[in-house]
C-alpha cells in the first residue's frame, strides 16, 4: 500500500468513498480504530463492497493507526488515582481488592434473583458518599434495559445509610433503553453528562439482555458480538478517560457441555470475558444469603465470600 497519502478519516481508505463512509458511520463504524477492529465479512455487508475490498480497507486502517503506549511507570502513576466504591460488605470489598474500582469494568453474572440489580442499587448509593466513607463523591448514570430500576428501593437503601433519599435519587441519571441502539447510543453520547454531572459510576443493567433478544440465531451471532464489543470498548474508554467505574450485569445460560460443577456460563462468551476487568459470579444460597465468586481479576486472587441482601441493602 502506498504510504505517501496520510490516512486520517474513513474516506482516505482504499475503496471507501463518501457514500460508503456514510453507511459505515450510520452503522457505528465511525473511526479508523473501529474499521481496524472490524471483521471483513460484516464490514463488506455494512459497506456494500466485496469481501476482498473490505479486507484491503481494514488492513489500511490497521496500518494507519498508531500505537498509543504508556510506559510501565506511567501506568503505575495512573493506577494511584484509581478509586474504589465500597459494596457495603467488608468481606466483599476485600475479595475484590478494596471495592469496585474505577478505570475498569466490573461484571456480575448469575441467575435471576441472584442479586445483580441489588448490588447495582447499593453501588449507586455508595458512590455518592465521601471518599473516607467508601464513596467517590460522585453521581451515577444508570442504563436500565429491563425496567427494573426501583427508586423506592434505592430510597430505602439510602435511608439505611443516613443519606437523604431525595438527594440520592436526584443524583442518579436513568436512561430507559428498550432496544440495543437505545442502549449503545446512551453510552456513545454520555461524555457531556459525565462531565457536567460528575458521573463516577456507570451501570448497565442488563448489558446483554437486549442483545440476546435482538440478535437471534447463529447467523446473527457475529454481528451481536461485534456490536457488544464496540459497546464495551466505549465503556472502557469512558472508564479510563474520566476515571470512573463501570458496573454491568449479565445473565447466564445453561451450558450442557459442562458435566460437573455448576453448568452455567455468562452470556456474551469471550467478548465479555476479555473486556471485563473484574468478573463476579453471584449465586443464591439460603434465605437472604448470596455467594460471590471472584472469577477473574488482574490483581487479586480468585476467591469467594458470602453477603446478605437485607432490607437495608447489601451487608456481610
Ligand atoms: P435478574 O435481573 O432477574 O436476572 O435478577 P438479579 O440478579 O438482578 O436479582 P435482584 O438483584 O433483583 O435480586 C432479587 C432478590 O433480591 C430478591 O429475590 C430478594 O431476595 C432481594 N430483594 C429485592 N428487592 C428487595 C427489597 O426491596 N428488600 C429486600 N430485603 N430484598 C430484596
Ligand atoms: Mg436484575
Amino acid at each position: 500500500m502506498a504510504k505517501d497519502k496520510a490516512i486520517r478519516e474513513l474516506e482516505d481508505l482504499p475503496g471507501i468513498g463518501e457514500t460508503t463512509a456514510a453507511k459505515l458511520r450510520a452503522a457505528g463504524i465511525d473511526s479508523l480504530d473501529k474499521v481496524a477492529a472490524s471483521i471483513p465479512a460484516e464490514f463488506s455487508e455494512i459497506a456494500g463492497i466485496n469481501v476482498e475490498a473490505a479486507k484491503k480497507a481494514i488492513q489500511a486502517a490497521q496500518e494507519s493507526t498508531t500505537v498509543n503506549f504508556l510506559t510501565g511507570e506511567e501506568i503505575s502513576e495512573k493506577r494511584k488515582d484509581i478509586g474504589r466504591i465500597s459494596t457495603g460488605a467488608k468481606d466483599f470489598d476485600e475479595l475484590i481488592g478494596g471495592g469496585v474500582e474505577t478505570n475498569g469494568i466490573t461484571e456480575t453474572y448469575g441467575r435471576f434473583a441472584s442479586g445483580k440489580t441489588q448490588l447495582g442499587f447499593q453501588l449507586a448509593v455508595n458512590v455518592q458518599k465521601p471518599k473516607e466513607k467508601g464513596g467517590l463523591d460522585g453521581n451515577v448514570l444508570f442504563i436500565d434495559t429491563e425496567s427494573t430500576f426501583r427508586p423506592e428501593r434505592i430510597a430505602e437503601i439510602a435511608r439505611a445509610q443516613n443519606m437523604d433519599p431525595e438527594k440520592v435519587l436526584s443524583n442518579i441519571y436513568v436512561v430507559k433503553a428498550s432496544t440495543t441502539p437505545d442502549q449503545t447510543l446512551a453510552i456513545e453520547r454520555s461524555d457531556k453528562l459525565i462531565q457536567e454531572k460528575n458521573i463516577k459510576l456507570i451501570i448497565v443493567d442488563s448489558l446483554t439482555a437486549l442483545f440476546r433478544s435482538e440478535f437471534v440465531g447463529r447467523g446473527a451471532l457475529g454481528e451481536r458480538q461485534q456490536k457488544l464489543n464496540m459497546h464495551l470498548h466505549k465503556l472502557q474508554t469512558l472508564a479510563d478517560k474520566y476515571n470512573l467505574a463501570v458496573y454491568v450485569t449479565n445473565q447466564v445460560m445453561d451450558n450442557p457441555a459442562i458435566m460437573f460443577g455448576d453448568p452455567t456460563t455468562p452470556i456474551g462468551g469471550n467478548v465479555l470475558a476479555h473486556a471485563a476487568t473484574t468478573m463476579l459470579y453471584l449465586r443464591k444460597s439460603k434465605e437472604d444469603k448470596r455467594i460471590v465468586r471472584l472469577v477473574d481479576s488482574p490483581s487479586v486472587p480468585e476467591g469467594e465470600c458470602v453477603i446478605k441482601i437485607t432490607p437495608k441493602g447489601i451487608s456481610e
